[in-house]
């Protein structure tokens, strides 16, 4: 069962509305260093982000299956040794200003994060084939690597990815992602002893919102770059969304 020492930094009056989408949203190289530091810059409390395995089975942050649209690199991530993949640019393809900025591990984004007091939600973004792997290498680097603080808020498109980092890690916060939830979404996520429901703020209704509520399931929706939006979903009971924008987008009039 989840207890209050694991959800810390979910629960109650913690929540943080709004999690800057792949590290800094849209004012830095998605899923890098310099994205965590523009969101704590920004006043940004929690950060999502993406994870994948390299051909080593490093867990790295990065969105796409391949490397040409956020790096200097080609080819799969699954497929690139992780020597290749240090060397990589992935500030290039954003602005000349982030020339030269790293590719990160998962290991180096936990230590930035747990320096700058973020709150992360940690979207295990497996290759097709590695989901089970990516789960569990995943959860056992999370309960290594944020040891004596709170743990990551961990989600997945792939249920598969979560009931593996489940099955070696009991007690790791997890939330069910869908685009469009299910019809069954609460059953399923009820089987991974979920704590948060993820989708896409156009899949939001306000059905799906009291079965939420009514199943004690807070739901986070992405991508919100609309300051007006955000606050109409946040008064219709979105707990949190996920922003490219976080220069617009704040929970504190809500
Ligand atoms: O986890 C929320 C959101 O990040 C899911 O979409 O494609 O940006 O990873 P994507
Ligand atoms: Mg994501």
């Amino acid at each position: 069962m989840l207890n209050k020492s694991s959800t810390g930094a979910f629960c109650g009056q913690g929540w943080p509305r709004v999690f800057a989408h792949r590290c800094g949203g849209a004012l830095a190289p998605e899923n890098t260093l310099a994205g965590l530091r523009v969101a704590a810059q920004r006043g940004c409390r929690a950060v999502e982000f993406d994870v994948m395995l390299s051909a080593d089975g490093t867990p790295w942050l990065i969105h796409d299956e391949t490397l040409a649209r956020t790096t200097d690199g080609v080819g799969h991530v699954c497929e690139t040794h992780d020597a290749v993949l240090a060397r990589l640019d992935a500030g290039c393809r954003h602005h000349p200003a982030f020339l030269g900025e790293p590719l990160p591990t998962l290991a180096a984004a936990a230590q930035c994060c747990r320096q700058l007091g973020l709150a992360v939600n940690l979207e295990i973004k497996p290759a097709s084939g590695f989901e089970a792997l990516t789960g569990a290498v995943v959860a056992r680097q999370v309960l290594e690597l944020w040891q004596g603080s709170a743990l990551p808020l961990v989600s997945s498109f792939s249920e598969i990815a979560l009931q593996s980092a489940r099955s070696v890690a009991p007690a790791l916060p997890v939330g069910c992602l869908w685009e469009r939830p299910p019809p069954d979404w609460l059953r399923r996520s009820k089987v991974l002893n979920a704590l948060t429901l993820h989708c896409d703020a156009v899949a939001i209704t306000d059905a799906l919102l009291a079965e939420a509520r009514a199943g004690g399931i807070p739901v986070l929706c992405y991508t919100v770059n609309d300051p007006v939006q955000a606050q109409a979903l946040f008064m219709r009971g979105v707990a949190a969304v996920f922003s490219d924008r976080i220069d617009l987008v704040d929970g504190r009039d809500v």
